[in-house]
Parts: structure tokens; C-alpha cells; sequence
């Protein structure tokens, strides 16, 4: 039985920025955001995330999870204070309970699992995660007696020079025994260097504490800056890169690609430099993408290629080519073999398989049947200056070149529009359409 505090009160001054620090966001989610997705695999039977500066913002933010709870610290006087605030809100919880950092989003799952899983098969009153750092300026420093056991933990600030010599520093991140934790709370005392409650004297009230070691100290990273969370982004990355490439993805220069970790890739996928993929994009076995593409929510089937071009919120089918320079964007879904060529935009458009769409076309909210051929440089004209309007396009149909569909229109099955027609009325099957005037040849206009 656990539950998770999350220490989100503090302002982040050295952010320089109007936003409070734990909203600020780290690969398409925030840094509470992270920490919260961190402990999920734990089934926290409650979750608190401790607010004060801009507190309302945060809770905004955070609404769309209802299973967080928000306790209010209003003033904060130290991390020791922000814990006691949980007094009212656990009173007769019999569990354990894990605190994270609000702004330590590298956390890895199972580092919380072992944590976890230490602390309970030992019996701890607490368990704290520590690191060995060569530079371990600013952070606690952990001491121990043997077997791991934790004796005292000492702000740097607060360190005489010996103990500054320690470089085993304390995490932020602990696992306690909340009735024990509870009871030695209300004891915790100001009497330092910063005349703040610290969470880390309670280990002078319990008893066995224990410290864990974590193997890989990028994880517990905090995010104090710009610079931190730079930084933050580029251990994210990697961790996503190099675990794509283990199952199988190709990654051609990896340091000018980007993968949010929600994005779903499959073997045999080919990534080109300068491509981004982000949000819920899923990218089906052999497809090619980019150079220089951004996808972003975006489902693609099997050997799709997509270079030069910017997908958004769109399914395209197996086979289908996209690019060099084609936008898709808003609710779109492309079949399977078709081909969206240069310099075409698609949006809020549904095309179904074999369809060419190969130059200078725009399609706005129109719906194209399966082996349609839209001639260079087509045109849904769509918009009224009110509303938008649909154009319909059967299948088999062929658009002449510089067409343009003045919508709602609809044009039937293997319609054939005549080179630069403008058609403002609907077509019926197998007719040929022809809307511009017939060209006027007048013999000598100039004397010869
Ligand atoms: C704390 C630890 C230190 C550890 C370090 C790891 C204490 C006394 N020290 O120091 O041993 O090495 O974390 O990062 O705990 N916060 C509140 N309310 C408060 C004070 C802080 O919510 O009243 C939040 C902050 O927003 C932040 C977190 O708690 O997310 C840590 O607080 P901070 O003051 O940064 O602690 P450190 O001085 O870094
Ligand atoms: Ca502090």
C-alpha cells in the first residue's frame, strides 16, 4: 500500500520565468506531469501534490488527472514543512509513502520500484535514494554506519569541511512509513543555516533508515534552470534513441532527431536526420521518414515514405508517399498506394487508396474516392468567408490541371474535369466537365 507526496511548492526563481517551475515542460509534457507518469506503475492508492506559488495554476494544469489530490502549502518554510501539510490529509493512513521532487522528471519506473520493494522487504521506517556524485555541490550529503544504514544527513550549506568531502548525496527522493513519519513530524525543528523545517532531520526520529544507491545518477537530476532542463531534454532523448535502436529502428545521425517517449515506432523503421516525431504518433515496420519531416499525432501504416514534409493529426495508409514539401494537417486520412507529392497541402480531408495527389494541389475538407488523379495545381475552394464547405471527388475520377472546386460540390465516379475548369455544380458519373471559356483565336491581331 502506497501513496505518493510530490513536493511542487517552491517558485523555481532561477527559471526567470512567469510560469512556476514544475509547469514548465520537458518533451510535450511538464515536469509534474513526468513525475507523476514516473510512480503510475506503483498503483499509488493516493496522490498529493503539495502547491503553493501559483498554486492555482498548477492545479489547473493537473485537472484532467482526478485521482490527484492538491494540499496547499501556502507559506513555505521547507521541505519538512511541506510534508506536515499532509498531516490532516493522511490522518489514519496506515501506508507507505513515497515523496518525489516536482522537478526531478528523470525518474525512471523501476528506480521507484526498487526503492519500494527495499524499503518493504526491510521493514524500513525509511528508505532514501542516494547517488555518488563527482560534483555534489548544493546537495545533502548521506551518512551512513555500515550496511547502508543512515546516521544523519547534512545540507551542503550547512556541512563543516569534512563533511563536505562526502560526495554521497541525498536524492530528495524517500519512502517512508507514513504512521512513523507521522509521529516525528510535529518534532522537526528550524535550527539551521536557511531556519527552514527540513524533511531530512526526521531521520533522527526513526529507525532503521536505509539508503539505496541509484544506478544510473542522471535519474535524479533536479531542474533548477533553462540550462538543467536543456540538459534534461538531451538525457530524455537518448534514453528514447538508444532504446529504439535496440528493437530495431535506424536512426541516420541521431543527435539532429527528436522522439517524444509517447511515439510508437516499429522495426525496420527508417529515420532520417532532422525529423521529429512527436505526441501519439505510431509509425508502422519499413517506412522511410524524412529528412527533414515533423510528424506529430500521426498514425502511418507499413513502407510509407515521408520526406521534406510536416504531418499533423493524420492516418495514412501502407505504401502511400508523401513529399518533398507536403503539409497535412487537421484530421486527415490518406489510403493505402497513393501518393501526396510536392507542395500540396491536405486538411480536414479524407482520400482513399491509389489516389495522386502529386502537385501544387490544396484540398480543404473534401472527401476523394480510390483512384483519383488530381491534376497540378487543383483547388478545393472551400471557404466563403463564413463557412467552410465539402467538396466530394468519386473514385476514378481525373481533375485537369489548375482546377478549382468551388464547394459544396460534388463530382461522381470517373468524372473527367477539363484543364482549368472552375466547377460550382455537381457532376454526374462518367461526364466530362467543362467550366472556362472557350478559347477565341482572332487572325491578325498584329500586322505580320
Ligand atoms: C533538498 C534536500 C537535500 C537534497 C535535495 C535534492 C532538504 C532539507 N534537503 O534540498 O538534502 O540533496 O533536495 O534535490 O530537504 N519545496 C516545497 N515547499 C517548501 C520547500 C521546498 O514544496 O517549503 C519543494 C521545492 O519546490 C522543490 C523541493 O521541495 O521541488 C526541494 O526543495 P529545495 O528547497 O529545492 O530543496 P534543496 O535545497 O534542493
Ligand atoms: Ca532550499
Amino acid at each position: 500500500m502506497v501513496a505518493v507526496a510530490i513536493l511542487a511548492a517552491g517558485k523555481g526563481t532561477r527559471m526567470k520565468s512567469t510560469l512556476p517551475k514544475v509547469l514548465h515542460q520537458l518533451g510535450g509534457r511538464s515536469l509534474v506531469e513526468r513525475v507523476l507518469d514516473s510512480c503510475q506503475g506503483l498503483q499509488p492508492e493516493r496522490q498529493l501534490v503539495i502547491v503553493g506559488y501559483q498554486g492555482e495554476a498548477v492545479k489547473t494544469q493537473l485537472a484532467h488527472r482526478p485521482a490527484v489530490e492538491f494540499v496547499d502549502q501556502t507559506q513555505q518554510l521547507g521541505t519538512g514543512h511541506a510534508i506536515q501539510q499532509l498531516l490532516t490529509h493522511l490522518a489514519g493512513y496506515q501506508g507507505d509513502l513515497l515523496v518525489l521532487n516536482g522537478d526531478a522528471p528523470l525518474l525512471r519506473a523501476e528506480t521507484l520500484e526498487k526503492l519500494l520493494l527495499t524499503h518493504q522487504s526491510h521493514q524500513n521506517e525509511a528508505t532514501l535514494l542516494t547517488a555518488n556524485l563527482p560534483n555534489p555541490k548544493g546537495y545533502g550529503r548521506v551518512f551512513c554506519n555500515g550496511d547502508n544504514h543512515v546516521t544523519q544527513i547534512v545540507e551542503d550549506r550547512d556541512c563543516n569541511d569534512a563533511q563536505r568531502q562526502n560526495h554521497r548525496i541525498n536524492a530528495g527522493i524517500y519512502c517512508f512509513n507514513w504512521p512513523k513519519l507521522a509521529a516525528a513530524l510535529p518534532q522537526l525543528r528550524a535550527n539551521n543555516d536557511q531556519q527552514e523545517y527540513y524533511l531530512t532531520d526526521v531521520v533522527h526520529f526513526l529507525n532503521p533508515v536505509m539508503a539505496v544507491d541509484v544506478a544510473d545518477a542522471s535519474e535524479i537530476n533536479g531542474i533548477n534552470d533553462r540550462k538543467q532542463l536543456a540538459a534534461a531534454y538531451e538525457i530524455l532523448q537518448d534514453r528514447i534513441k538508444d532504446d529504439w535502436m535496440a528493437a530495431g529502428v535506424t536512426l541516420i545521425h541521431p543527435d539532429s532527431i527528436t522522439i517524444d517517449d509517447t511515439v510508437q515506432l516499429s522495426p525496420d523503421v527508417v529515420i532520417e536526420p532532422h525529423t521529429h516525431l512527436r505526441g501519439q504518433t505510431m509509425i508502422g515496420s519499413g517506412c522511410r521518414i524524412g529528412p527533414h519531416s515533423l510528424i506529430e499525432n500521426s498514425q502511418l501504416g507499413e513502407r510509407v515514405t515521408a520526406m521534406f514534409s510536416v504531418i499533423t493529426d493524420a492516418q495514412i495508409g501502407s505504401e502511400t508517399r508523401i513529399g518533398p514539401y507536403a503539409h497535412l494537417r487537421g484530421d486527415v486520412t490518406v489510403g493505402e498506394s497513393c501518393r501526396i507529392g510536392n507542395f500540396v497541402e491536405v486538411k480536414k480531408t479524407t482520400i482513399g487508396a491509389q489516389t495522386n495527389v502529386a502537385h501544387l494541389t490544396y484540398l480543404g475538407d473534401a472527401h476523394l474516392g480510390d483512384r483519383v488523379n488530381v491534376g497540378a495545381g487543383t483547388i478545393t475552394a472551400n471557404y466563403d468567408g463564413v463557412k467552410k464547405h465539402q467538396t466530394v471527388i468519386g473514385s476514378g475520377t481525373k481533375t485537369g490541371a489548375n482546377s478549382v472546386f468551388v464547394a459544396p460540390v460534388v463530382l461522381g465516379e470517373s468524372v473527367t474535369v477539363a484543364a482549368g475548369s472552375v466547377v460550382t455544380n455537381d457532376v454526374p458519373n462518367y461526364a466530362l466537365v467543362i467550366a472556362r471559356q472557350r478559347q477565341r483565336i482572332i487572325e491578325d491581331w498584329q500586322k505580320a
